[in-house]
């Protein structure tokens, strides 16, 4: 798509799709490429609404251009810094050197790291609550720090009960390609935002004040629809609830045996009608596993026992799933060791840190291949599973 599109009579899609980009933040693969979004309120002043990545500066300015129509745009209003939308920044003051900027004093202070240049006498500084008139539109500023940077602050347009949302309500894909928003915004948010659950929870408690008839955020599709099913889902996310009842079997194995009995559990649950997904950990890019753990309300780790510590990629997921603030859910644990099985301990010690976490009984440790006693070890481990 990446053209130009009316959302109302007076608000116009002027971003861009990034169909070439094979790695977001260099780390999260993207299978669709990514939209940077970003918009032009079209009233007596005119407003842009953040820039995009500098990849796609040539073409966001044609966007621009075409959206203008021989006039200059008097605002640009910066939500967030990163530079997948402030990448362009410096290049629109270049073509309009007039232009005054709107934001909060935490943009102000950071800029200049991004654009390199004075902007003293381009500031109009708001904060929260803040309202600006353009004309017709009044926009209400709310500030949303952490989410998915300090800095960051959505706008609200009143009269077109429009929130301009930042990275929140976001996800990975063009803007053409047709998929569920689930499960890219599920990856996009866990990964990007998931930390702050808190910080998000404190925006979603200002928005349910507004009106919102439109989200539209700096990644994905313009909402429109249904917009309780998006924010229940921020809300669940937000909360470190799970979004269903079911089983995440994660295992980390060197010669095929951890997941040969990660994959016995896994048919053992769905004999009683469990929902149940395995990944071996070897396969997946580790942040594609992470959303997954926060889906389900448990979780089983498989792991060989390597060098008296863990299978690393297990490791690295663990650690990174501490970092995200998983928490909140059921655990089970199926160890292996040939000579002194360790796993287990190392990887109860790593859940230690995370918050209400229950790791259920019995941990089930496999010597080297399951036998009588370990399967029947993992059948308690199913039945208690089950109960749970
Ligand atoms: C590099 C390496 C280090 C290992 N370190 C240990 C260890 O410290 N303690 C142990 O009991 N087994 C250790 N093992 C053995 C494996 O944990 C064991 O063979 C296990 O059954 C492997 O399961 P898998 O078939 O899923 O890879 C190690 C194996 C390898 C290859
Ligand atoms: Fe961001
Ligand atoms: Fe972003």
């Amino acid at each position: 798509m990446s053209k130009i599109f009316d959302i109302t009579d007076t608000i116009k899609y002027i971003g861009v799709d990034d169909k070439e980009l094979d790695l977001f933040e260099n780390q999260y693969v993207l299978k669709n490429g990514m939209s940077y979004n970003s918009y032009l309120i079209d009233d007596e002043k005119i407003v842009i609404m953040d820039t995009v990545d500098k990849r796609k500066t040539d073409k966001w300015l044609n966007n621009l251009r075409e959206a203008l129509n021989g006039r200059r745009p008097d605002y640009l209003v910066i939500s967030h810094l990163e530079p997948d939308h402030s990448g362009s920044i410096g290049n629109l003051l270049k073509n309009y050197p007039e232009i005054k900027i709107i934001s909060n004093e935490k943009v102000f202070n950071m800029l200049p790291q991004f654009i390199g240049e004075n902007i003293e006498n381009k500031k109009v500084i708001v904060k929260e609550g803040d309202i600006f008139n353009t004309g017709k539109h009044e926009l209400q500023f709310i500030m949303a720090p952490m989410v998915h940077w300090p800095e960051v602050m959505m706008t609200y347009d009143k009269n077109e009960k429009i929130l301009f949302s930042a990275d929140a309500f976001g996800k990975f894909g063009t803007l053409d390609v047709k998929e569920d928003w689930i499960d890219e915004a599920r990856r996009y948010y866990i990964n990007i935002v998931g930390k702050y659950g808190m910080q998000v929870q404190t925006v979603l408690k200002k928005a349910s004040n507004l009106n919102i008839k439109t989200i539209c955020s700096l990644h994905g599709p313009i909402l429109k629809d249904n917009l309780e099913y998006y924010i229940n889902l921020y809300d669940i996310w937000s909360k470190y609830e799970c979004e269903e009842n079911g089983t995440l079997i994660v295992c980390g194995s060197l010669h095929g045996n951890t997941l040969d009995a990660g994959k016995k559990l896994k048919e053992m649950l769905e004999e009683t009608g469990e929902n149940v997904k395995l990944v071996d950990i070897s396969r997946e890019s580790i942040p594609d596993v992470i959303p997954l753990a926060f889906k389900y309300s448990k979780m089983i780790v498989a792991c060989a026992t390597y060098n008296m510590s863990i299978f690393p990629a297990i490791n690295s997921f663990l650690n990174l799933l501490k970092e995200k603030n998983y928490q909140n859910r059921k655990i089970g644990i199926i160890e292996n060791g040939s000579w002194a099985p360790n796993a287990a301990n190392c990887i109860k010690n790593i859940f230690s840190q995370m918050k209400d976490i229950e790791i259920l009984e019995p941990i089930v440790t496999v010597k080297t291949k399951l036998n009588e006693e370990s399967y029947n070890k993992l059948n308690e481990l199913k039945e208690n599973l089950i109960r749970v």
